[in-house]
């Protein structure tokens, strides 16, 4: 029996703006076990952001249930909350969300900080070079993030992720802003992690870059209308992919 790590059960999401009531996300039900790597895709205005957002306690449900690790979401409390968001799950974002005037390890080192038991601990500095190292950005450990290139912002934004070596990677359009080179980069990582038995929900738009995941999620008008394993993914190994 897989344990799964994930699960919603008639999920929805209405927005209530003014008069106006959008429902983004609609009676989603589905499933993910640890190990998998699930790609999210469908039409800009699906819902695909909403959910991940939910997913990954970005945001709440307005009806359903969320249950993660097999506990349902609304009995954390918000100390439960806080560690999850900090210790089992890391975001990656389109538009990285790195601290420009920082230096990558100063980017890379802000989760450890959230988490006052870390504080002053000898293990960090350990810590943010091993995620660096992982994402092949360790020579850059001293620039300032408004130094990179948006392929080694992206790394940088991989290794922020994973410093507290967290179960789940949630990954929003990772390539949506990156030349096609810098693409297969984060895709070969995000592989690589999967490899190594990290869970990815992975949002995209871009078939070529979802059937890098083993499992497909179709999404419209804010419901599941696909949902299958891919039998022959492609495998980012950078120069073949490239023709
Ligand atoms: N904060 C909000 N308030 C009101 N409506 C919202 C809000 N966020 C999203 N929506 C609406 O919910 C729907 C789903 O949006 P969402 O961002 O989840 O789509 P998406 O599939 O991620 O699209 P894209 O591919 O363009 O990123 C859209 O119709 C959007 O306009
Ligand atoms: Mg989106």
């Amino acid at each position: 029996m897989p344990s799964f790590i994930i699960k919603t059960v008639n999920l929805s999401k209405t927005y209530n703006s003014g008069s106006v009531k959008t429902k983004a996300v609609s009676g989603v039900s589905f499933k993910v076990a640890e190990g998998e790597f699930l790609a999210i895709m469908g039409p800009s205005g699906s819902g695909k952001s909403t959910l991940m957002q939910i997913l990954g306690f970005l945001d709440y449900p307005t009806e359903g249930q969320y249950l993660f690790e097999g506990k349902a979401a609304k009995s954390f409390s918000p100390d439960e909350l806080a560690e999850i968001r900090n210790e089992k799950i890391g975001f990656i974002f389109q538009t990285f969300n790195l601290l420009p005037r920082a230096t990558v390890f100063e980017n890379v080192e802000l989760p450890l900080l959230y988490d006052r038991r870390n504080l002053g601990k000898k293990g960090n500095k350990q810590k943010i070079e091993k995620a660096l190292e992982e994402v092949g950005m360790i020579y850059r450990i001293n620039h300032f993030s408004n130094q990179l290139s948006g392929g080694e912002r992206q790394r940088v934004a991989i290794a922020r992720a994973l410093v507290n070596n967290p179960k789940v990677i949630f990954a929003d359009e990772p390539t949506g802003n990156l030349d096609s080179q810098s693409g297969i980069q984060v895709m070969k990582i995000l592989q690589d992690l999967n490899n190594e038995g990290k869970t990815i929900i992975l949002v995209t738009h871009e078939g070529y870059t979802a059937q890098h995941a083993k499992r497909i999620l179709q999404m419209i008008d804010g419901k599941i209308v696909g949902d299958e394993q891919i039998r022959e993914r492609r495998i980012a190994d950078g120069e073949k992919e490239l023709k």
